[in-house]
């Protein structure tokens, strides 16, 4: 990890601390389904204390930056040009159903640029790691967006919640008939690990709406240095203001981006 900076390793030993920790309340978890009362305070509970462990790690070590995260009210450091973007939990629902597709999240903003971010799925351990002007990677191999020029070929991610499709007049059926000629659409519900793998050229793209900027920091720039193109639904805003994000790689971006916003 010498490629990296001082935050970067800071980052990553947090990440790593918080998914130990998550990993050891999953199993719990896989117990408490079949309990009458389900898992349901179990799992707020273990999302609070990983954001408490990448709290303590993260702001210990760098007192001035600012806070900006799922689970506690944000904080502006002395230094109002850094603050870490945490999502300590990203996948929550299916963290509760004990499926294994969730991830810590964590990146860092400089004067409203994402320098550096981490994103790493426990289950896998799979350590997504980017740094701005310094490529993207997977454990220890660089990683790139995918190569795929077929749209029939190509295979996308968003997310099929009840609230962001069916509560606007839409159908569970909408995002099949949306992509017509495509290999298929994903839905795994982890904003931060669907753009991972986008960054890893196993996703072609993934869009979604009404999201957080915890949900989306630290992907959105794995897959500008792994080489994709990343935009906000609405041209012209940066995602994080604008709450959505459509991210691809070159060969599938322009098409993608036409689908989304014709229906979005
Ligand atoms: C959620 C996941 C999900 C996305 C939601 C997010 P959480 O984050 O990223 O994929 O569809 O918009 O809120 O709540 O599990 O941290």
């Amino acid at each position: 990890m010498s490629r990296f900076s001082a935050n970067i390793n800071l980052m990553t030993s947090a990440a790593l601390r918080a998914g130990r920790g998550l990993v050891r309340d999953f199993g719990e978890v896989e117990k408490l389904q079949v309990s009458v009362k389900g898992p349901g305070d179990f799992v707020s509970r273990a999302d609070i204390r990983a954001e408490e462990t990448l709290r303590d790690d993260l702001l210990g070590a760098r007192p001035n930056y600012g806070w900006f995260a799922e689970e506690s009210e944000p904080v502006s450091g002395k230094d109002p040009t850094r603050r870490w973007i945490v999502d300590p939990l990203d996948g929550t629902t299916n963290f509760l159903h004990g499926l294994p597709f969730w991830a810590v999240s964590i990146a860092l903003e400089h004067k409203d640029e994402i320098v550096a971010g981490v994103v790493f799925n426990p289950m896998t351990n799979e350590l997504f790691v980017a740094e701005r002007g310094c490529g993207a990677w997977l454990n220890d191999s660089r990683i790139r967006v995918s190569a795929r020029r077929d749209t029939e070929t190509m295979l996308f991610a968003t997310t099929f919640a009840a609230d962001a499709w069916l509560g606007q007049g839409q159908t569970a059926e909408t995002p099949s008939r949306r992509f017509p000629v495509n290999a298929g659409i994903r839905g795994w519900g982890s904003a931060s690990l669907n753009l991972a793998y986008v960054a890893a050229g196993r996703f072609d793209g993934f869009w979604e709406s009404g999201i957080q900027a915890w949900d989306m920091a630290a992907g959105l720039l794995l897959v500008r240095e792994a080489g994709g193109i990343v935009s906000a639904v609405q041209a012209g805003r940066s995602p994080i203001e604008d709450g959505s994000i459509i991210a691809a790689s070159g060969y599938a971006f322009d098409r993608f981006s036409k689908l989304v916003g014709a229906a979005d």
